[in-house]
Order: structure tokens, then C-alpha cells, then sequence
């Protein structure tokens, strides 16, 4: 772990499942992680955007606007092929407003009940977004994670449609996978490895200044 002052990152995201698991894998680098719960004051950005790029720069720029600190935000989904890519962008809020994750499985695998096996082919998609503490966009980068949908929910780890989410290569779902399997392979530890390089400068140029912490 780096020694000095530390970057202090905002977390643009309401999603504790989402929170623990950039923390985790951006925790190499010396950041401090702050979260929404340290700007209670700090309204809802709308994800109004028809991409997750969009929907991540949205989140970026207007927490980082809103609280004037460096904002990292990740906009996330799930594409079922036999969907047409469905629930994807919307994946938050199939089966809407106010389900919980259960009811989004439920529904889920209900549509695709007659697709078999081999057709059920799905891939997690992640998109991280940083604004600076003015809120202009500095880096955006995509990582994605291949694989298929279950018939049934199966373990209880991470959040989402984990339980119904099994990785290419591998027999087990996300949520009966260990955390530190899942941050080796998933569509989020693919987009924040490519962001690393990049905190990574921002962390020694800042440090070079003296002013990580302002
Ligand atoms: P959003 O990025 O806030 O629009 O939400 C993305 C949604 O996609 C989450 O609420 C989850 O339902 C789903 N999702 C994104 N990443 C994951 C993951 O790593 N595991 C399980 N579900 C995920």
C-alpha cells in the first residue's frame, strides 16, 4: 500500500453491492473512498442516457458537480441474447420501479424459460466514469464478462442477477463464486483494471503537487 496523502474519490453510486466491489478493486492504490452517504444532501442523477457511457458520464459529472470532489460512477446491466440484449441499460429497473433483485431474477429467467441451455447465452457489461471535481469528464473505459443464465437462483453472494449468472470457464454462479474469483474475471474488475492506469497518474501527479487531499 502507497504511503502519502491520499486521492479522495467520490463513489457516484446509491448500490452498496457496487461500492465494496470497486473499493476492493481499486485497493491497490491509495485512495480514500467517500460514498453518497457522505453527501446526504446530494440529489439523484437521472439516468436518462440510451447507453451505459452515457448513464456513467451522467452520474460522474453530476456528483462530482454536486459535491465538488473526483467522482468515479459505473453504470452496469445484463444482455441476454435470446432478449435481444434485454434487460441491458435497464437492468436496474426491470420488473420496475422499486423491485427487488429476487423479483428482476424472477422475471428474468420467467422470459426465457423456453430457451434452452445452449441459447442462453448472456454477457455482464461495465462502464466507469471519472469527473473531475469541477465535473469535467477525464476517462471513461468498458470491460465486459461472457457467459450463461441458469434455470434456477443458485448461492448468495454479491448482488444482482449473480445468482443466475455463470462466468464462461467456469460451472458455479457469480453469487456461489468467492468475491476475490468474481473481482478476477468480472465485467467491473475488466473496466476498473483499464481505469487503473490512469487513478494511478492522477494519485502521483497529485502527490507531486502536494495536494491530493484538496
Ligand atoms: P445501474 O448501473 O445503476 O443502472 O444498475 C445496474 C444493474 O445491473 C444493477 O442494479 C444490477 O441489477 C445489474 N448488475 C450490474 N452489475 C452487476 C453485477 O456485477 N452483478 C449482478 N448484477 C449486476
Amino acid at each position: 500500500m502507497d504511503s502519502g496523502p491520499k486521492l479522495r474519490l467520490l463513489l457516484g453510486t446509491y448500490n452498496a453491492g457496487k461500492a465494496v466491489e470497486i473499493s476492493s478493486l481499486l485497493s491497490d492504490l491509495n485512495i480514500e473512498f467517500l460514498t453518497l452517504r457522505d453527501f446526504l444532501q446530494a440529489r439523484v442523477v437521472e439516468e436518462s442516457g440510451d447507453t451505459y457511457e452515457e448513464n456513467a458520464i451522467l452520474k460522474a459529472r453530476g456528483y462530482a458537480r454536486q459535491t465538488g470532489i473526483l467522482t468515479l460512477a459505473d453504470d452496469s446491466g445484463l444482455e441476454v441474447d435470446a432478449l435481444g440484449g434485454a434487460p441491458g441499460v435497464l437492468s436496474a429497473r426491470y420488473a420496475g420501479a422499486g423491485a427487488s433483485d429476487g423479483e428482476r431474477i424472477e422475471q428474468l429467467l420467467k422470459e426465457i424459460r423456453r430457451i434452452p441451455g445452449a441459447a442462453r447465452t448472456a454477457r455482464f457489461v461495465c462502464v466507469v466514469a471519472v469527473a473531475d471535481s469541477a465535473g469535467k469528464l477525464m476517462k471513461v473505459e468498458r470491460g465486459t464478462c461472457e457467459g450463461t443464465i441458469t434455470n434456477i437462483a443458485r448461492g448468495s453472494n454479491g448482488f444482482g442477477y449473480d445468482p443466475i449468472f455463470v462466468p464462461h470457464g467456469f460451472d458455479s454462479t457469480f453469487a456461489e463464486l468467492p468475491s476475490e474469483t468474481k473481482d478476477l474475471i468480472s465485467h467491473r474488475a475488466r473496466a476498473l483494471h483499464a481505469m487503473q492506469p490512469f487513478l494511478a497518474r492522477l494519485i502521483s501527479r497529485n502527490l507531486t503537487r502536494g495536494d491530493a487531499n484538496s
